[in-house]
């Protein structure tokens, strides 16, 4: 069969299976389910049941995801129940391909809260954010002002799911989880936000631009909040670091004169 995927491709597509717990074909031969008969939609399948002179039932009301998304939210009135609202939230599709909802780690209430993009692999498999490579340098860049995840920072990201093979998460899937993150902000009341990123930036300020953004103060949601590169990005391009160490020192500052 030619499926038109390359080798690369269809060997890249096998290890992200692999990764998901895949262990085994089932079939013989692949099924190609875009060449099965489509199934009858529900709303088609209940219409056609009604009795001949009953009223017609109501349209199907399409689900809002996002409106969803903020009542659930909005409903959550502790970070156990935030984290219960998320879990249950069914409309991401990233949800499907992840084995678990990473929601935050740290010390809820402290006066720093970091919002990075979305768990890598490691992350993923631990249910913690920033626990890979990226989260040992965060860890050590925290470190050289007197922050850490076990005493005085809180840590979470803007999506709970990881996306297949690390993509950045797409527009919608950000739109139905910036609520959930506005909400989760709101409960665990920092001080100061630091964004880890473009993707942070993008649901947080509602812009791209990292190497531009970084370093410069605004205020969202009610709180002072500084965009910083990402570490993941610090363990490639290493010369920028040090920009990385005066957005360090100008948040230790921040800190310092918000006493
Ligand atoms: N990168 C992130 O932005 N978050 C994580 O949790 C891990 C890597």
């Amino acid at each position: 069969m030619d499926s038109g995927m390359d080798y690369h491709s269809a060997l890249a597509l096998l290890a992200w299976q692999v990764e998901l717990g895949a262990t085994e074909a089932i079939c013989d031969a692949p099924v190609d389910r875009y060449a099965l008969a489509p199934a009858q939609p529900r709303a088609a399948a209940r219409a056609a049941a009604v009795p001949a002179g009953a009223p017609a039932p109501l349209p199907e009301q399409a689900a809002d995801p996002v409106a969803e998304a903020k009542a659930a939210a909005q409903a959550a009135g502790t970070l156990d129940e935030l984290r219960a609202a998320i879990t249950a939230y069914d409309h991401c599709e990233l949800k499907k391909g992840a084995r678990n909802t990473v929601f935050c780690d740290g010390v809820p209430g402290s006066r720093v809260m970091l919002i990075g993009e979305a768990p890598g692999r490691d992350e993923d498999r631990e249910g913690r954010p920033f626990v890979g490579r990226a989260g040992q340098l965060l860890d050590r860049m925290l470190d050289a002002i007197g922050l850490s995840r076990a005493e005085n920072v809180y840590i979470t990201n803007v999506m709970p799911w990881r996306p297949p093979q690390n993509r950045d998460p797409k527009p919608e899937e950000m739109a139905m989880m910036t609520p959930f993150l506005q909400r989760h902000v709101e409960l665990a009341q920092p001080e100061i936000l630091v964004l880890m990123g473009n993707v942070s930036c993008a649901a947080v300020l509602g812009r791209r631009g990292i190497t531009r953004l970084r370093g410069t103060w605004s205020e969202v949601w009610g709180k002072p909040v500084l965009p910083m590169f990402h570490p993941a990005y610090l363990l490639r391009q290493a010369g920028e670091k040090k920009k990385a160490w005066a957005d360090l020192l100008d948040l230790n500052a921040r800190l310092k004169e918000m006493r």
